[in-house]
């Protein structure tokens, strides 16, 4: 396999480089890990749904299951100790605190995430905590359409107002909704996650939905729930928990495929409609020009009383970041019987950077300094997390996993180089701690440092090389791969 190549990354840097409050961890999702689906009380939430509908491809498996964190969380603490994590990143599964979405806390879901808190922090692991991780209960779901609804703004406050009264004297970090951005179009415009809605089918079915309009609809109420949940807490507890509420998208870079002036302004209008499409509207109040021209009134309008919420309302913003694409402009997309955000976007992925069958650059970490340079210049450079970022593996085994360490060690730098330049990033969590149930593809591949035997009843986990490799870097040791 060629090394990546470095191409304006610090190379040779040790833990002591970042700042030493910087967090470093890695990350998980409840429904990725936990297992217990139905257990002590949980009730389903839109993935439990959502596997079921579309077993054919998962090949009939499941989160149900996963690697059982939800029994496990002690051994899982004990890696994460012996990977010198400083903090973790997981979600609460709003099903099992609040079964029905609304109403009763469930008092075996309180005890659970209050054990894991307790577990982390005895260890000496700060928690950063997602309340939303694209798991609406089904009740809610059922009941009004979840997110297609604005009641869900009230719901989410409600079952905001539970996460930081119960847990807030111990967590810091708060992220209300993690990857707004990407579970909007993949829920509601292309089905492939749930609650697997759209216009047409790409191959999956898909329950009837309307990709023109409900993306849109949806990611109003996110952003509207994050920023009434930021309220609630500056309001209420602030004051005693001096914590930060933030919210977390999906961030990728976007390169022009030329330096034809057409792909220039595809790749800008890709770049407003997944990064600006929240960060304008939390910045400026009101969402990107290019959006309300291209989407017009399918875009919900930010009324004033939106606005007042909206703008500002956030302490930092978690980045997903994976890759860098290539855009070409495309003109004929807005022909489209039906127009959603992809035709609105009117451009097309050519590829990603580094496909070394294509890209005859072969460097793939340079677009995180991008983002963070774009954040800094457009949006008044906001504290930032990375919140994810990873490389997928096939899940076969092998410990061996060097592709994953050259991909973390080229990341990392980058951030370094992005930092030393005067980006405001915080922290960053490598996707993910352990082989979970994959969005994408079940368990046919991992993103995990830890390796669980699925095969083995105990669910044993195994470290990787990237482990190591991480957790000699945290121990201020190796730098290079
Ligand atoms: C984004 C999502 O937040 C996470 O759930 C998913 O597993 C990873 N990306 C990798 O696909």
């Amino acid at each position: 396999m060629a090394r990546m190549v470095l191409v304006g990354s610090v190379e040779n840097y040790t833990r002591a480089d970042f700042p030493a409050d910087f967090a470093f961890g890695a990350a998980t999702s409840a429904y990725q890990v936990e297992g217990a689906a139905f257990e002590d009380g949980k009730m389903p939430s839109i993935w439990d749904t959502f596997v079921r509908a579309h077993s054919d491809f998962y090949g009939g498996a499941t989160g149900d299951i996963a690697c059982d964190q939800y029994h496990k969380y002690k051994e899982d603490v004990q890696c994460m100790v012996d990977t010198s994590l400083e903090a973790y990143r997981f979600s609460i599964s709003w099903s099992r605190l609040i079964p029905n979405g609304r109403g009763p806390v469930n008092p075996k879901g309180l005890e659970y995430y209050n054990n894991l808190i307790d577990e982390l922090i005895m260890h000496g692991i700060k928690p950063h905590v997602t309340m939303y991780h694209m798991d609406t209960p089904q009740a809610l779901e059922d009941g009004y359409g979840g997110w297609l609804s604005r009641t869900m703004v009230r719901d989410f406050t409600v079952y905001a107002d539970v996460c930081f009264k119960e847990f807030g004297d111990r967590v810091r970090h708060w992220t209300t909704v993690n990857e707004a951005n990407a579970f909007a179009i993949g829920g509601y415009d292309n089905a492939l996650i749930p609650p697997g809605r759209c216009s047409l089918p790409f191959g999956l079915a898909c329950t009837k939905g309307n990709s023109s309009t409900e993306p849109y609809i949806a990611a109003h109420n996110m952003l509207l729930a994050h920023s009434s949940a930021v309220k609630l807490y500056n309001r209420k507890y602030k004051g005693s928990q001096h914590g930060f509420v933030g919210l977390n998208i999906y961030a990728p870079w976007f390169f022009p495929y030329t330096k034809a002036t057409a792909d220039i302004k595809a790749a800008q209008r890709a770049i407003d409609f997944y990064i600006g499409w929240f960060l304008h509207p939390l910045v400026f109040g009101d969402y990107p020009d290019i959006m309300k021209k291209n989407a017009g009134t399918r875009i919900p309008a930010l009324t004033r009383h939106d606005f007042q919420l909206v703008k500002g309302s956030f302490d930092f913003i978690g980045l997903n970041h994976y890759a860098t694409f290539y855009i070409k402009d495309d003109p004929s997309s807005h022909k489209m019987e039906i127009r959603d955000v992809n035709t609105d976007i009117a451009a097309t992925i050519m590829y990603e950077r580094g496909d070394s069958s294509l890209d005859q650059d072969n460097e793939t970490s340079s677009g995180l300094y991008e983002v963070l340079e774009y954040l800094k210049r457009v949006y008044a450079n906001p504290p930032t997390y990375v919140h994810e970022n990873g490389q997928r593996t096939v899940r076969n085994g092998t410990l061996n996993d060097t592709a994953r360490v050259e991909y973390m060690h080229a990341y990392i730098g980058t951030l370094l180089r992005a930092l030393r330049n005067g980006a405001n990033s915080k922290g960053y969590f490598m996707w993910s701690f352990l082989d979970g149930f994959e969005v994408v593809g079940g368990y046919q591949k991992g993103f995990g440092m830890y390796f669980v035997d699925l095969s083995d009843k105990q669910l044993k986990r195994y470290p990787k090389l990237s482990a190591h490799w991480y957790s000699n870097f945290l121990r201020g040791r190796s730098i290079s791969p």
